[in-house]
């Protein structure tokens, strides 16, 4: 690969922050790097290889003779800036939802569907988070069984909702322990000791009385699968775990699946790890994903009320996997 000049926009946050250590830990050839975020956070520094690099502020210029960008600064920040970089010759690899179902614009999971890269015309959409690590355990199932349809149920971990939503978590935690009232900024109700069946936090009830998450899960799946006829529906929660997301997913198949044929099949797919020996108590968890690009699937079992069906529970590092490593994961491929 030959070096390129990469900048980061939203560095200084919990995805931009993982972009910059998956891009130095994975050895990317980066011949330039150029950190960028808001006024708020102009002049600091981050490091990257041993060196300090100064954080300067996005803006129309920014992507001068810049080769690739990746975008996790909100969806906002996406629809303005990433065009502007595209106009500037560069390819915006975006984390956020702006882009996601653009019929122009490529949604891609390295492992499931990489040539779709091959259509791209400037802009290339990063999958939701749960989204991604789902369908690294349907594809394999999906091309030796054919799914007809998927239940899931999202446990997520606050990573997901940004650094001052990690900031609330812990101040909740806290202030419950120590017997105060916890303060809710970013969340609606209090995230500490709770789950909330809602994500995002705020304005996100579809007419229908799913939350635009959910729709991400149902409408991303299919995009990225290569395939419309597949049913989904979803149910997505957040959890107080720091990093990590799980879930529950109820698979149904044309043909009949056994759960050791399932497993099989896993063991093979491509960034995903079985981990699944019930008699020693071993299944995928969160904590046990941080820090690693796997999706990690267990629990594997014939679904008892349905003929052709399995139950599953899938892992995965939801900064890494969920977003800054399936973006460096694109930038390789491209
Ligand atoms: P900043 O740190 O200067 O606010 P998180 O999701 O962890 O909260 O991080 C969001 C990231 O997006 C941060 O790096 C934040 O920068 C950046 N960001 C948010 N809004 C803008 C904006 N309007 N222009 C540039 N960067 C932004």
């Amino acid at each position: 690969m030959s070096e390129k000049s990469i900048a980061i926009v939203g560095a200084t946050g919990v995805v931009g922050q993982c972009m910059l250590e998956t891009l130095e830990k994975r050895g990317f050839p980066v011949k330039s790097l150029k950190v960028l975020a808001s006024a708020r956070s102009e002049g600091r520094e981050l490091s990257f290889r041993g060196e300090k690099l100064k954080v300067e502020v996005l803006n129309e210029d920014s992507f001068k003779g810049v080769e690739i960008a990746l975008f996790s600064a909100g969806g906002g920040t996406s629809e303005k800036f990433a065009p502007l970089a595209v106009a500037a010759g560069c390819v915006a690899i975006d984390n956020s939802s702006a882009w996601r179902m653009d019929p122009k614009v490529p949604l891609v999971v390295p492992e499931v569907n990489g040539d779709d890269l091959k259509w791209h015309e400037g802009i290339i959409a990063n999958p939701n988070c749960s989204t991604i690590q789902m369908v690294c355990v349907l594809k394999p199932l999906h091309d030796a069984a054919t799914i007809h349809r998927v239940v899931v149920s999202t446990y997520q971990a606050v990573s997901g909702a940004g650094k001052e939503a990690l900031d609330e978590l812990a101040d909740q935690t806290r202030a419950i322990l120590d017997g105060k009232e916890p303060i809710c900024d970013i969340f609606p109700y209090p995230i500490a000791f709770n789950c909330i069946p809602q994500i995002p936090q705020s304005d996100a009830f579809l007419d229908n009385g799913y939350t635009t998450e959910e729709l991400k899960m149902i409408n991303e799946t299919k995009k990225i699968m290569g395939d419309d006829s597949i049913r989904v529906t979803a149910t997505t929660v957040r959890v107080p775990v720091h990093t990590g997301h799980s879930e529950s997913v109820n698979v149904e198949t044309e043909k009949k699946l056994r759960a050791d044929e399932a497993r099989a099949i896993l063991d093979h797919a491509p960034g995903v790890t079985v981990k699944d020996d019930p008699t020693n108590q071993v299944y995928p968890l969160a904590l046990d994903s941080v820090g690693d690009g796997a999706t990690f699937v267990g629990r594997i079992r014939e679904d008892l009320s349905h003929p052709s069906a399995l139950d599953m529970w899938i892992v995965s590092d939801n900064l890494l996997k969920g977003a800054a490593y399936n973006a460096v994961q694109i930038a390789e491929l491209l």
